[in-house]
């Protein structure tokens, strides 16, 4: 099931929040590719550009949070390791044809990503001063 975008998601920071709206766009392709059965090299496309791109994200946000000298910077970026880690090893084989890789791999998605978002991003979002960034 696709990931809904609301306002729980929303951290009030104009540059995180489009980068995670780019991102929740781009896993729901993945899991809609998945789900509709396509074959593997759309699904391995769609593997690739979502990697590309939240590893593009993850950078944006350590050296934000690096500039702000956030405290729990190391456990922040262990937990997007943890992401890129698991996603390096989808493999569209197993996700078109495995029904329960396919289902573990979109837990992982939509679980991952959303927890992400309400605890740790925003724990960030609360602790630095006003000011860091534009506030919407
Ligand atoms: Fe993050």
């Amino acid at each position: 099931m696709a990931i809904t975008w609301n306002e729980e998601l929303e951290l009030g920071v104009a540059e995180i929040d489009e980068q995670h709206r780019m991102l929740v766009d781009l896993i729901n392709e993945l899991i809609d590719r998945i789900e509709k059965g396509e074959h593997k090299q759309g699904v391995l496309d769609a593997i690739q550009g979502m990697k590309a791109y939240a590893e593009f994200h993850f950078a944006e946000e350590e050296a934000l949070m690096r500039r702000a000298g956030y405290s729990s910077l190391d456990e922040h970026v262990s937990e997007h390791q943890t992401f890129v880690r698991r996603a390096a090893g989808f493999n569209p084989g197993g996700l078109l044809n495995e029904r329960e890789e396919a289902e573990e791999t979109l837990d992982f998605l939509n679980d991952w990503f959303v927890a992400h978002i309400q605890d740790s991003d925003r724990l960030f979002v609360e602790e630095v001063p006003a000011g860091t960034f534009e506030k919407k």
